[in-house]
């Protein structure tokens, strides 16, 4: 095994989320995995990363969604008849759609039209009412999008991810405290991707405010134009309202060619098959244990890999392919696919 969860010697139970029968209670305390494979032969750094796909809806967009909503319930603004509006590229979609059901308001959501076939489909089974806009203009155009819908429609609430304090506190109260906890306040690095810039910003200003010396590190796309779903580019972007560039040491600018080579190590060679944002984490985590040596390397990764199977930059059908043409001619029977598999993915899509 290339992972296992922190052993604490301060006696501190490592999973201290709630072992109730409510869904909400089970977003945050996520495990901190130790990846021991993927760290550079000459160090003795330690990588760890905290494996987000395990919140109920596979993302670590359920901390900011469930605060976000949280607020706004308390404000009055979300109810039984009222509508949340958002812009997203896909998983605070997904987990407003959750929170949606199970708390009893309707979910409208503006996302480019580039959405991948999973993200779609799997925001189809759940209800979301979509929104698509032109995915040559990016989030930038979804979020002035959903901004207007938010206000010519009576009783919809305008959840604006992007600058909303809930987002940053849920990593304040949640994604910082854990990792202080179950690195037993032993970090010394903290990587994490920048999109909303909530993960980032609420979990260093847990760190810092602890008073813990971190350097932290702040994960961009190298280019406007990039395949890291999540991620903003944000020398170009609109930047997020509630982003404070005070808090990173740097900025690590990932190729998505990295990332998506990092995809297919970490499935390789830690057995984590993680979505692109959380292999651009780990593209930069590595380049900082090369650069900075010894110490406690802490990540988050968003998601993982399940979403983006269809994505033609993982080149897996490339490898189907390789694959049933190393078979002996014998083992091609008509039960080896069935025409399932072979249907055309992409049409009918909203
Ligand atoms: C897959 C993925 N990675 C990274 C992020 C970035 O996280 P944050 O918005 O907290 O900066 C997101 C946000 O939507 C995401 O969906």
């Amino acid at each position: 095994m290339g992972s296992q969860e922190v052993q604490l010697s301060s006696g501190i139970q490592p999973r201290e989320r709630g072992t109730g029968s409510d869904l909400l209670n089970r977003i945050g305390w996520t495990p901190l995995l130790r990846l021991e494979r993927l760290v550079p032969e000459a160090e003795s750094a330690e990588l760890w990363a905290k494996a987000e796909w395990h919140n109920p809806s596979g993302s670590v967009k359920d901390r900011a969604a469930l605060a976000i909503v949280r607020a706004a319930l308390q404000r009055g603004q979300l109810g039984p008849g009222r509508t949340l509006v958002d812009a997203t590229s896909g998983n605070t979609g997904i987990s407003y759609a959750i929170l949606g059901t199970v708390l009893g308001f309707r979910v409208r959501l503006v996302l480019p039209a580039d959405v991948n076939l999973e993200r779609r489909r799997i925001l189809t089974a759940l209800g979301a009412e979509l929104v698509w806009t032109d995915p040559m203009q990016g989030m930038d155009l979804a979020i002035d999008t959903a901004r207007d819908i938010a206000a010519r429609e009576p009783g919809a609430f305008y959840a604006d991810q992007y600058s909303s304090d809930a987002n940053w506190r849920a990593h304040y109260d949640g994604t910082g405290r854990e990792i202080m906890s179950q690195t037993a306040g032993r970090v010394t690095h903290f990587v994490a991707g920048l999109g909303t810039t909530g993960t980032f910003v609420g979990t260093v200003r847990r760190l810092r405010t602890a008073g813990l010396r971190v350097h932290c590190a702040g994960v961009i796309p190298d280019s406007p134009y990039h395949g890291l779903e999540g991620l903003k580019h944000l020398p170009t972007a609109h930047v997020p309202a509630i982003w404070d560039a005070r808090l990173a040491d740097e900025l690590l600018p990932v190729r998505t060619e990295d990332a998506y080579a990092m995809v297919r190590e970490a499935a390789r060679c830690e057995g984590l098959l993680v979505g692109p944002s959380a292999a651009a984490a780990l593209v930069a985590a590595r380049r900082l244990m090369e650069r900075d040596g010894p110490g406690v390397y802490v990540t988050v990764l968003p998601d993982s890999g399940l979403k983006y199977l269809s994505d033609p930059l993982l080149g897996l059908d490339a490898t189907e392919d390789r694959l049933s043409e190393a078979r002996p001619p014998e083992s091609h029977t008509a039960g080896d696919r069935t025409p399932k598999d072979r249907a055309p993915q992409g049409g009918g899509e909203p």
